[in-house]
């Protein structure tokens, strides 16, 4: 089985994904991390954020293993992923991975789960269950401003908005896999919903696809 979960930043995509894999027994792959993983490699090499041709490299060099760094969630990556995942030759670069990552789940599970913007649309057009995850742009800042707070960073409210503000703009308005909802996907608006509700809901259409195609 292979689920597909895209949606804005701050959506709860994340937290759903990563209970729908335990819940369905599924590898995770949380796909931000990846273009994250790179801006942060260009970062540390002092590299220019604009060059595509070293981004690329970049991406090709990255270590899928080593991705549990807690710098990689910072906003300042996050700022920077974005401009990098506008990147050609980055997706390019990555899609590869993730495509032979969804069809190959480990042993013993019984499926996969990718989370990100572009995954029911290119990297994986056919995922059994597909689920674009969405909310208020102010509820959404409110719940990142607040995981920044707890979290030790320092952030104010109006800032975070306005980075989401330009985030979704950039990832919606880009030339290449552009975020945007499949038109095989259902749509969970997670303003007033909290994740248990969000779960529950995406929990009962993966379960009725999964009927539907043992059934077919
Ligand atoms: O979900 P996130 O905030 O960790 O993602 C970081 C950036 O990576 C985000 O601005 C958009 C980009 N991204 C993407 O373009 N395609 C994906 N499949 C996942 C993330």
């Amino acid at each position: 089985m292979i689920v597909a979960v895209d949606g804005t930043s701050a959506s709860g995509k994340g937290t759903l994904a990563a209970k729908l894999a335990q819940h369905f027994n599924l590898e995770p792959l949380d796909t931000g991390l990846l273009y994250r993983a790179v801006a942060l490699s260009m970062i540390t090499a002092g590299d220019n954020l604009e060059d595509e041709e070293k981004a690329a490299n970049h991406a090709a060099s990255i270590d899928y293993k080593s991705m549990d760094s807690p710098r990689l969630r910072n906003s300042d990556i996050g700022v920077a992923s974005s401009k990098i995942a506008a990147m050609k030759a980055v997706r390019l670069t990555l899609l590869d991975f993730q495509q032979n990552f969804a069809k190959n789940p480990p042993n013993g599970r019984s499926g996969t789960i990718l989370d990100g913007r572009d995954i029911a649309t290119v990297v994986c057009p056919e995922a059994d269950s597909k689920i674009f995850v969405t909310a208020n742009i102010e509820i959404r800042a409110k719940r990142r401003w607040k995981q920044l707070i707890q979290s030790d960073e320092p952030a104010i409210y109006a800032r975070v908005l306005e980075d989401l503000r330009e985030r979704d703009t950039r990832d919606s308005t880009r030339q290449n896999a552009p975020l945007r909802k499949d038109s095989d996907a259902i749509t969970i608006d997670t303003s007033h919903l909290d994740a248990e509700q969000t779960f529950e809901m995406a929990r009962k259409y993966i379960a009725s696809r999964d009927l539907n195609r043992q059934r077919s």
